[in-house]
């Protein structure tokens, strides 16, 4: 059986939708901040999904996010550890600078740009510190919870044109893809320890908008560009967090689907809701 803490988010939810092997704890059932060897003792692994994932609320929020985002990985690591429990855990593109001008690799110099970024990035160091398995993933969208691809279609349906930014580069991810990668990596468990696994290929948020839309059946020129500056937000947003999936095959994993084949699997699988 594998433990899934922050069982009831995005992630975890496809988690436990894809096996029965999983038990996907709710954060009141099991706080990251708080946990010892005995809750994880006995379990096969350990897949980290809980996080503190308010990137803009961070900037002003930062202790609260330090504590769900690294205490919590650097605890639930050192128990772990102690248990004998392999430990993988979740972290993000925003670790990255996001000036790049080609996928990052793991080994690519780190440098986050917002205090999201770099509290997860702490958890990571902790996480590989005690032994631990660290995937790095990016723009990640499913069924369960509040994202890009669910915002794009009721936007769809309520207004007759949507300005979205094209000047920030990266691969969409569907939760439920990586969910199926995460559980094939707790069961190979390769010598390398950090990892990048997202959609394949790379696009920005508009053209990620756009194929929404032609999923949606609606006339993808309602979608128009716009750049990051017309959108200040409270937390800096990476211009360029493609991810190289080359380590993930490397170590013998499955890469994932294009993001553009994920998007219409995802959607036929329901990812959102069909209109009544
Ligand atoms: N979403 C993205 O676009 C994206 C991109 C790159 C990387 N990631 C990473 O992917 C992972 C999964 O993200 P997600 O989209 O599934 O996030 P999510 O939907 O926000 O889920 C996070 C879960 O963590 C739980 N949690 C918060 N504090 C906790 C604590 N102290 N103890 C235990 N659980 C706690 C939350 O429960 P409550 O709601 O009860 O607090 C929530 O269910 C995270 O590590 C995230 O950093 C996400």
């Amino acid at each position: 059986m594998i433990l899934v803490p922050g069982g009831r988010g995005q992630l975890g939810h496809d988690l436990a939708a894809l096996s029965a092997d999983v038990h996907a704890a709710s954060s009141a059932e099991l706080d990251v901040t708080a946990v010892t060897a005995d809750d994880v003792r006995g379990y096969s692994a350990v897949i980290n999904c809980a996080a503190y994932t308010a990137v803009d609320a961070a900037e002003t929020d930062e202790d609260r996010a330090f504590a769900v985002n690294a205490v919590g990985p650097g605890l639930l690591a050192r128990a772990c550890a102690t248990a004998g429990t392999p430990l993988i855990h979740v972290s993000t593109d925003y670790v990255f600078p996001g000036d790049g001008t080609r996928p990052y690799e793991p080994t690519d110099d780190v440098g986050p740009k917002s205090a999201y970024g770099r509290t997860k990035l702490e958890g990571e160091r902790r996480v590989l510190e005690e032994g631990g398995w660290v995937v790095r993933t990016s723009w990640v969208y499913g069924a369960n919870g509040s994202n890009f691809v669910k915002t794009m279609a009721a936007l769809e349906s309520s207004r007759p044109s949507v300005s979205v930014v094209d000047d920030q580069r990266g691969a969409p991810t569907w939760s439920h893809d990586l969910a199926a990668g995460l559980l094939e990596l707790a069961a190979v468990l390769p010598s390398t320890r950090l990892l990048h696994a997202a959609g394949g290929g790379e696009t920005t948020w508009f053209g990620l908008a756009q194929a929404v839309f032609e999923e949606l059946g609606a006339d993808p020129a309602r979608v128009t560009p716009c750049t990051t500056a017309d959108f200040p937000r409270p937390a800096p947003r990476p211009a360029y967090s493609v991810l190289s999936g080359a380590a993930w095959v490397a170590a013998g994993l499955r890469p994932l689907p294009h993001w553009r084949s994920a998007l219409t699997a995802a959607f036929r699988a329901g990812v959102v809701a069909p209109r009544a």
